[in-house]
């Protein structure tokens, strides 16, 4: 892809018109801290050459190798093993590509190997030949963390977020939406696949769609979401789901929903009734842990895209309150807000905990002004950069911190444990309606210490 750079040029002329266009729909008026800089990050080495390597779980004990060559001949094959370079094992798989106005993209491989072994690191490569990648298989029994950031972007912020991530080992990230701002640039989707590569190669990233995924183009490209489909296939078959929009996945004790804020969620979509039969699916003594992520928050105290989430928490909220689902995360607005159980805009005790975590780092910036005085329902909130990790340590106990990029460092700004709902007893009754009846103290949530401890002191603590 020699060519990228070039077109990056041609693209950002092109597409000027266009970019006003989109941008209309979701400019806001706040004050940000400052941004900082894009960066690009070009192809280098021959058209033959993996890139934008990335990985993600699919299906039990599997894992989906995807990557682009420039160059077409390239097969979709890839061979791995648990030593370096010796490839016990070899997989094929499937290949694809799409065409946005004048950009046509590399071919775009998408390869599941497996079965593999939990807790195992492997080592692969793509294509035959070429550069060897690593990659570890989440455990298979408690405890297993995830890394949640949101609205990423690929800015010199992104890359001090992605740091931070790397510093402090992880099993897989989950991203609430807003990948790339390419916003119909097609090559900076390419950019951004080779800037998350050293992370996205090593561990399963799991996605859900922002609106900066959505790409409508009226008339020409109706449905949108071109590159986000074939460039981040996610395994939405395997959950009995239609679209790559919205699907769920199990991992260690956890089944993890990821719903679509920008596909229909109305009561005769085929999100609504797929997330019905879904969540009445789950068997809690396998997954005592329920997530949902979603892009538009359902619960914001700040002035930033106020209300976007709305219809959605209107057509969607009682399904979830009903499955006992323990936690919603959400990106799209910049800034990280942890509110205490809530349903239907009052605390709950049998309700989800609501985050926002959209503050990976994208050339937005960051949406400063929070509504005062805070909502009594919102527990934490500060515009920074930065991450969260939500660590399972068993069936009933999980801990949540988040992790503000302070340049180099990275400081523990807020952090809380959880218990599961599953293993409180008072919401276990029959789900009539909210469980105004279920005692405050069986709440699950200890207190938060919002004192700032110290990353390297966070993580001799912790190894994983
Ligand atoms: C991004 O981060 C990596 C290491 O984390 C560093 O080597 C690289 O120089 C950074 N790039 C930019 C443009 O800041
Ligand atoms: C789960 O972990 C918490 C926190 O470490 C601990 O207090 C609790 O006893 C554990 N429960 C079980 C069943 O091991
Ligand atoms: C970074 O940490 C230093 C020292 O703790 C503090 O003075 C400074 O305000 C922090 N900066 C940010 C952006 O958090
Ligand atoms: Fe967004």
């Amino acid at each position: 892809m020699e060519k990228s750079l070039s077109q990056i040029f041609l693209f950002l002329t092109t597409f000027l018109l266009l970019q006003i266009l989109f941008r209309r729909s979701h400019a806001s008026e706040y004050t940000r801290h400052p941004p900082r800089p894009v960066i690009l990050t070009p192809h280098k080495g021959p058209d033959s050459d993996p890139q934008q390597v990335h990985i993600s779980l699919a299906g039990k004990d599997h894992m989906r190798v995807s990557w682009i060559t420039a160059d077409k001949q390239v097969e979709s094959i890839v061979d791995y093993g648990k030593e370096p370079g010796k490839y016990e094992a070899s997989a094929t798989g499937e290949h694809t590509s799409y065409h946005y106005f004048f950009y046509s993209s590399g071919k775009i491989h998408h390869v599941t190997i497996g079965p593999l072994d939990a807790s195992t690191t492997y080592y692969y490569r793509c294509g035959g030949s070429g550069t060897e990648f690593n990659l570890r298989t989440p455990p298979s029994t408690f405890p297993i963390e995830f890394v949640v950031a949101g609205d990423l972007g690929q800015t010199e912020w992104t890359n001090s977020t992605l740091a931070h991530v790397n510093a402090r080992d992880y099993d897989v990230l989950l991203l609430p939406g807003d990948l790339s701002y390419a916003d119909t640039n097609q090559p900076l989707w390419d950019s951004f696949g080779r800037l998350v590569e050293p992370h996205a190669s090593r561990r399963p990233w799991m996605v859900t769609e922002g609106n900066h995924e959505v790409e409508i183009f009226p008339i020409v490209y109706p449905r949108g979401f071109k590159a986000y489909n074939a460039r981040w296939l996610m395994p939405y078959q395997d959950s009995g789901s239609k679209s790559n929009l919205y699907y769920s996945f199990d991992v260690v004790g956890t089944h993890i929903v990821m719903l679509g804020s920008y596909a229909d969620f109305d009561a005769n979509s085929d999100q609504y009734k797929w997330l019905e039969a879904e969540l009445a699916k789950v068997d809690r003594s396998k997954t005592p842990w329920i997530v949902v992520i979603l892009h538009a928050p359902w619960y914001n105290s700040n002035s930033a895209h106020r209300g976007e989430g709305e219809s959605m928490r209107k057509a969607m909220e009682e399904m979830l309150y009903k499955a006992r689902v323990d936690l919603v995360f959400a990106g799209h607005v910049h800034a990280y807000e942890r509110f205490t159980r809530v349903y239907n805009n009052g605390a709950d005790p049998c309700g989800p905990i609501y985050m926002t975590i959209g503050d990976g780092g994208n050339r937005e910036g960051l949406a400063m002004t929070f509504e005062n005085p805070s909502p009594s329902i919102s527990l934490f909130r500060e515009p920074s950069f930065g991450h969260g990790r939500l660590r399972m340590h068993n069936h009933t106990h999980a801990h949540w911190s988040w992790h503000r990029n302070n340049d180099s460092d990275s400081v523990v700004g807020d952090e809380v444990w959880l218990e599961s709902l599953s293993s409180v007893t008072a919401c276990k009754e029959t789900f009539e309606g909210p469980a105004s009846s279920a005692s405050e103290s069986s709440a699950s949530e200890s207190s938060a210490s919002e004192s700032s401890a110290s990353e390297s002191s966070a993580s001799e603590k912790d190894e994983l």
